[in-house]
């Protein structure tokens, strides 16, 4: 989700009123999920090098996520959406991970849709703290022994499908240390549109591009 500050800036607006603005398109986002029976939404809502940001945006940034969560949870159980957060958890005030723990508990009983929200989150981060968590886990011999596969599963998204599709708003060409070793096979879509314009029938005309790819692995078909 990129574009918010650049949406708010061409308004004559504080960046703020830019994520603000944006939290809508996430709902618009769900919503279309949901429509479409699409089983996994993730959003890149705050990476950790997002931390070296100005503190009151960052401030504002953490205030925000907490209230659209608060906000949103009727709405996740009525829609039957399973929420939760993955990142590195520990940077987060205890408030927030109350509130988060609270909610991914709520929410993981019937669900059809799981929305992910990549809070404080780094690729690399991700395969550093899961390359730790195997060698604390395993023999030396089954840490050595270890292959492509095992490795999955001490990522934080362990147990959760691997993106088909990956979408980057804001006219950047780039991966911004996201789901690094999740998106090997990934299909990404590019587009200028800013994050807090990316409604309903912007994601429908990603998904059709989608539609559209041939997906090989690398094979010949
Ligand atoms: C994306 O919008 C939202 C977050 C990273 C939290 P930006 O804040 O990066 O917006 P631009 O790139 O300055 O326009
Ligand atoms: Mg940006």
């Amino acid at each position: 989700m990129d574009g918010n500050g650049r949406w708010a800036k061409a308004r004559g607006l504080d960046r703020v009123k830019g994520h603000i603005e944006g939290v809508e398109s996430v709902r618009a986002c769900i919503e279309a999920a949901v429509e479409k029976g699409i089983e996994y939404l993730s959003v890149y809502a705050f990476s950790e090098e997002n931390w070296n940001r100005p503190q009151e945006e960052v401030i504002a940034l953490m205030e925000l996520m907490m209230q659209s969560m608060k906000n949103e949870f009727r709405t996740f159980m009525d829609n039957h959406v399973r929420f939760m957060v993955l990142g590195n958890r520990a940077r987060l005030s205890e408030n927030l991970n109350r509130t988060i723990d609270e909610m991914m508990e709520a929410t993981s009983v019937e669900y059809k849709t799981t929305l992910i929200l990549f809070l404080s989150y780094s690729g690399k981060w991700d395969i550093l703290q899961a390359m730790k968590k195997a060698q604390a886990q395993l023999s030396p011999e089954a840490f050595q022994a270890m292959e492509l596969a095992d490795f999955d599963q001490y990522l934080v998204t362990a147990g959760i499908p691997d993106p088909d599709l990956l979408i980057r708003t804001s006219g950047e060409l780039r991966i911004s240390n996201y789901l690094l070793w999740q998106t090997a096979y990934t299909e990404f879509y590019f587009t200028d549109i800013l994050w807090p314009d990316f409604r309903k029938p912007q994601f429908f005309e990603a998904l059709e591009e989608y539609a559209r790819r041939d997906r090989r692995y690398g094979k010949v078909k």
